[in-house]
């Protein structure tokens, strides 16, 4: 019987995210608020082979099926830390999650793969986990742990938080692209005044126990709705047809609504035919 190991790997919005300060090696002083989705990708791994990657599910485009993965990189690297060879290592992808729109699904991804390999392989601590997850993107850690939690420095200082309960979220999927995404959001910010800070702090000081969609806040709103050009008249169409507001998920251009659970449903049928894909989900708590 061959080995396989299955987890999932799911999605964040966040509900707050202050940009504070540019830093001397170019990222940038975050306070964020991290919230884990039901919405989840598939993640498989078999431990003698055949070696590769296969990414499948209705979100695959997008994805690289290589040594570029990062999922397959954070197996390489810790392989490489603990001196197991990943020649024989089976990886297999399904994707639930849109690709480069926000919601955290590479960065998941890696981390589903850390938790899984942990499993298996001997000598695995939660520091090196955490260590190998901040060399590889600075919303690696959150996806560590997942439900409701702060992040500071990069994003990677992560610090759980009590679970947010329950909530509904829609999001609102369009194939709108830039290159290099999240780089040039964080470009466009430096030209503006940057966050003064307080959202997130307040928030981690008295966790609230309900949040609305106008309660959410993200700096990148500041420049996205001018760098991704036929975003603006999408938030506006469905705000119009919802009646509500909705956001920029991380970096976007994913838009999200939050609300009180079993109100989800109507926020999704009140959008119908706005030019972008519906995806009901939910919040979820900690693992
Ligand atoms: O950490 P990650 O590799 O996902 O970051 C991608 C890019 O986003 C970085 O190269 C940097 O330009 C920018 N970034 C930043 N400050 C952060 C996180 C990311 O400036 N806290």
């Amino acid at each position: 019987m061959p080995e396989v190991l299955r987890g999932h790997a799911p999605a964040k919005v966040n509900l707050v995210l202050e940009v504070l300060s540019r830093r001397e090696d170019g990222y940038h002083e975050l306070d964020t608020i991290f919230q884990e989705l039901q919405l989840a990708d598939g993640v498989e791994l078999r431990l003698d082979g055949p070696a590769g990657i296969q990414v499948d599910g209705p979100f695959a485009a997008g994805t690289p099926a290589d040594a570029s993965n990062l999922a397959w990189r954070a197996a390489l690297a810790l392989g490489g830390r603990l001196g197991i060879s990943i020649g024989r290592l089976g990886l297999r992808l399904t994707k639930h999650i849109p690709a480069a729109a926000g919601l955290g699904g590479g960065a998941s991804d890696a981390a589903a793969v850390l938790r899984l390999l942990a499993t298996a392989w001997p000598g695995t601590s939660e520091a090196l986990l955490a260590e190998i997850a901040a060399a590889l993107g600075s919303d690696e850690v959150f996806f560590l742990s997942g439900g409701t939690a702060r992040g500071t420095g990069r994003g990677e200082c992560v610090a759980p938080l009590p679970a947010l309960p329950p909530h509904d979220v829609v999001l609102f999927v369009s194939p709108l692209s830039i290159e290099r995404k999240t780089g040039q959001m964080f470009a466009a910010l430096d030209r503006l005044a940057l966050d003064p800070g307080g959202i997130a702090a307040r928030f981690a000081a008295n966790p609230p126990a309900r949040i609305r969609s106008a309660e959410v806040y993200n700096a990148f709103e500041r420049v996205a709705f001018e760098l991704f050009p036929g975003l603006a008249a999408l938030r506006e169409e469905l705000e119009a047809r919802a009646g509500e507001p909705v956001h920029l998920a991380g970096a976007g251009p994913t838009l999200f609504w939050i609300g009180p659970p079993g109100t989800g449903a109507t926020i999704a049928e009140a959008v119908e035919g706005a030019p972008c894909m519906v995806i009901p989900t939910r919040t979820a708590g900690p693992r």
